[in-house]
């Protein structure tokens, strides 16, 4: 999964959680979240937003009026903690403003890093991904000065009943699982997010329903390891959860991620290319073209078993867009490895790749064989895979030429406010002029014919 930059959704300054039913606390305490790391914790969040509204607390936007302040984290890599750090340091400066000030360390460096993050003068409280019922409790306790810390990992938590607080109402998260058991020997994800488990098949099914009939026009369906979904009571896998999804709501578009290729079924494909409402798009981690680093990685595959599952996928879906992650510098990693992996890129063709240099994580079993790749090594490599794919990106962009695509409207894009952007069905970022006559609205369904294109956008014009 990706890594996102600090998450700041919400469109006025301060939004107000209180619906008539929900009890006013006295003095309506104002709660700020900052989301670092994955879609998961994006979405984790959300089910802590939702805990809090709960319990009568507001939202605010901005650190600056907030009596509370939570951080959720990301330990995926070292320089995630670091930004991390950086932040709580800036965070000092509310504290002396505000001595009154509740500040929380939330997320997978908060299961990771545990009493050792209250050694920060600053940290009142910190809570694991598995604890998150427990956040009014230690907020309220910490409003009193006593500091506290959650970190129970479970083997049963799935938040399966809290409604999660969105902010933004085209596009949703829904997590179906947490957890994951691959042990994969760089990953840390094991230890911060605990034990596999899955969300009951009917309440996942029911939410996406509620969500259409809210008016989202988009799903993603969320687990660190999609592919492995099971549910307990029906015994229903991921390519069934995946079809009733589809049947539910044949309007709305439906995503998922991430996907391990041991699990990726014929089943699953099969169902993808059944129905036009799930988009032609894979995520599909490989890590490396090596069979010996992926085997030192522990990803319990062979390479040919990875070009297998890639065939079947452009044979039953000659459109899906694919993309991966790798990483560079594993230790042991020659430079054979490394073209191993710049050939697999140069067969497989994805349309994106996220790619990262090692990075050692205490506790897992890759700590133990050391760190050999000197740091200057593994970004050269990463420099020319980075490289490499941007040139494929920008090949297989510049094929959409002239196609028709249909792009679901975001809003005025990020670099430019003149002009729109919004996402076709294959995850493309599509540009599109500034809406002029009110034709199309934030939600909408158009179809965009490409004029142009770059390795990470396609530009076009509405027809
Ligand atoms: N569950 C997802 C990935 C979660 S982490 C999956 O298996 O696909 C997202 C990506 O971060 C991983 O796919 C991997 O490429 C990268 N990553 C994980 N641990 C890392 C480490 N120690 N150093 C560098 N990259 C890492
Ligand atoms: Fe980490 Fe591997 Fe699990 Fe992905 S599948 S979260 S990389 S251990
Ligand atoms: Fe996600 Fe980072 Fe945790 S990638 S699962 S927030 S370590």
């Amino acid at each position: 999964m990706l890594e996102l930059p600090i998450l700041q959704n919400p469109k006025q300054d301060t939004i107000s959680l209180m619906d008539s039913d929900i009890p006013l606390l006295a003095n309506q305490p104002l709660l700020y979240v900052e989301t670092y790391g994955c879609q998961m914790n994006v979405n984790d969040t959300e089910i802590v937003q939702g805990v809090m509204h709960k319990k009568g607390y507001s939202l605010t936007n901005t650190p600056d009026n907030a009596d509370i302040i939570l951080i959720n984290t990301c330990a995926i890599r070292d320089n995630a903690e670091k930004k991390i750090h950086e932040r709580l340091n800036h965070l000092k400066y509310y504290k002396k403003k505000n001595k009154d000030l509740v500040v929380g360390v939330l997320g997978c460096m908060a299961e990771r890093l545990r009493e050792n993050l209250l050694e920060k003068e600053l940290v009142d409280i910190v809570i694991g991904p598995d604890e998150y019922r427990s956040v009014p409790e230690l907020v309220e306790k910490a409003f009193g000065g006593e500091r506290g810390i959650a970190v129970k990992l479970s083997r049963v938590e799935t938040y399966d009943d809290i409604l999660p607080f969105r902010t933004e109402g085209i596009s949703a998260w829904v997590s179906i699982m947490r957890g994951c058991d691959k042990f994969c020997t760089y990953c840390i994800v094991p230890f911060t997010r605990g034990r596999e488990r899955s969300r009951a098949y009917s309440s996942i099914v029911q939410e996406v329903t509620s969500l259409y009939d809210a008016g989202f026009k988009e799903v993603t369906l969320l687990g660190q390891n999609v592919n492995s979904y099971m549910d307990e009571h029906s015994g229903n896998n991921f390519a069934e959860l995946l079809r009733a999804c589809a049947k539910a709501v044949p309007h709305m578009r439906i995503r998922y991620t991430t996907s391990h290729p041991q699990d990726m079924s014929d089943k699953l494909i099969e169902t993808m290319a059944e129905f036009d409402n799930i988009c032609k798009y894979i995520h599909l981690p490989v890590q490396s073209g090596s069979n010996r680093i992926l085997h030192l990685m522990n990803r319990t595959h062979p390479i040919e078993h990875y070009y297998e599952r890639i065939a079947k996928i452009k044979e039953l879906m000659p459109g899906c867009a694919l993309s991966t992650d790798i990483i560079t510098g594993f230790p042991t990693e020659t430079d054979e490895d490394h073209q191993a992996t710049m050939e697999l890129m140069k067969i497989v063709r994805y349309d994106g790749a996220y790619m990262f240099k090692y990075s050692p994580r205490e506790r897992t079993k890759a700590w133990k064989m050391g760190d050999d790749i000197p740091d200057t090594l593994k970004i050269s490599r990463l420099n020319e895979i980075i490289h490499q794919q941007n040139q494929i990106s920008y090949e297989i962009n510049q094929q959409t030429i002239g196609t028709i695509e249909t792009v679901l409207v975001e809003g005025p894009s990020k670099k430019n406010p003149l002009e729109w952007q919004g996402r076709s069905d294959t995850n493309k970022t599509v540009i599109f002029p500034q809406n002029e006559n009110l034709a199309y609205i934030v939600g909408d369904y158009i179809k965009v014919k490409i004029a142009r294109a770059t390795s990470a956008t396609l530009i076009g014009t509405v027809v």
